[in-house]
């Protein structure tokens, strides 16, 4: 590859450490940013990552990350609103310092990570929103910059939020399972995927200026993919689709629950099909393909294969 050394913001998380070590593996020199490297220490076993403790809201501890870098990614997002930590500062102001801090270092290449729907004036959620804000921002001032943005559907892999905590959740409620927004549509993309779309961008002046949404190669309602992870897990459960009151309800209640496992503006999200128009070009692996991998019980899956042959014997 051309580039040679990337600095990374929000490389600690679920997405960055996979493409982290992607990057690594194609001979690209990775730099971290965190803001608490003792948690994220393991990471330092990487050959080829150095992890840098800063606050990416510092312009000196930026310049440190990106001095003699050839490309920047950010990667920085939250789900959650916390205290100070607004939507906005995350997805608007951020990436406006970030590409402030290209343009004063003189780095010609950055990749920004938005997501599907974003939109700055029409998206049904402020996550959306501000993450529409954000991506334009970056491409409208992009002055000697060449901006790449991306925009997946819900991303899956084996520390993924999604198929993890579903799979846990689960485990533990017992019988049947009540599921909000159980006809939200969504394409659920592996972490690999998305990975290999930020490094073939790195050196692809084609994708210079473009936003790049990323989907898996098939949509799903959430009442399938629920089903599937409990098939996938070994566990019966009837999935109870909540009506939509009851949804916004459980929404207003656990947003008042430690680490707001489910908010209103995570429900708005869930209002808007996260899927790609068809005909689009799709990321080739599938939740069928992978999940298992990770959630499966193959010695499980095969006593069950066992009993039902067993079970249909005359
Ligand atoms: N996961 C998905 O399904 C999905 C789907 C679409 C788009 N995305 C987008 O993809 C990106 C990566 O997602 P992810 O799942 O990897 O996220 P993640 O696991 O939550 O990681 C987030 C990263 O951002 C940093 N970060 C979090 N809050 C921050 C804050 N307030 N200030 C500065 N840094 C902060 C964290 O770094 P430190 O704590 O080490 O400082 C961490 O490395 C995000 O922008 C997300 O919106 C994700």
């Amino acid at each position: 590859m051309k580039t040679r050394r990337v600095a990374i913001f929000g490389g600690t998380g679920f997405v960055g450490r996979h493409l982290s070590a992607r990057l690594i593996d194609c001979g690209v020199e990775v730099r971290v940013l965190t803001r608490n490297a003792q948690q994220h220490r393991d990471l330092k076993v990487l050959p080829g990552l150095t992890l840098i403790e800063g606050d990416p809201y510092d312009a000196g501890d930026r310049a440190r990350l990106v001095e003699g870098c050839d490309a920047v990614i950010n990667l920085v997002g939250i789900l959650n609103e916390h205290g100070a930590m607004t939507f906005r500062k995350a997805h608007v102001e951020l990436p406006k310092v970030i590409l402030e801090t290209c343009q004063k270092q003189g780095i010609g290449r950055l990749l920004h990570m938005s997501a599907l729907n974003a939109d700055a004036n029409k998206a049904s959620s402020l996550y959306l929103r501000s993450k529409g804000e954000g991506e334009n921002l970056v491409h409208t001032y992009a002055r000697d910059v060449a901006v790449t943005s991306f925009r997946p559907s819900v991303i899956f892999g084996p520390e993924d939020s999604f198929t993890n905590r579903f799979a846990g959740l689960l485990r533990r409620v017992p019988l049947a399972f009540p599921l909000a927004c159980p006809d939200a549509r969504l394409a659920p993309v592996w972490v690999g995927d998305v990975s290999l779309a930020f490094i073939q961008a790195l050196d692809d002046r084609c994708s210079y200026g473009q936003r790049i949404d990323l989907c898996g190669p098939k949509d799903y309602t959430l009442r399938e993919i629920v089903a599937f992870i409990a098939s996938t897990i070994g566990v019966r459960r009837a999935v109870i689709g909540l009506p939509d009151w009851a949804a916004r309800l459980q929404a207003r209640i656990m947003e008042w629950l430690p680490g707001k496992p489910f908010t209103l503006d995570n429900y708005r999200s869930l209002q808007v099909p996260s899927v790609c128009p068809p005909g689009a070009e799709r990321c080739p692996n599938s939740m069928e393909a992978l999940v298992p991998t990770w959630l499966g019980d193959r010695h499980h899956e095969i006593r069950l294969q066992k009993l039902r042959a067993m079970a249909r014997r005359p």
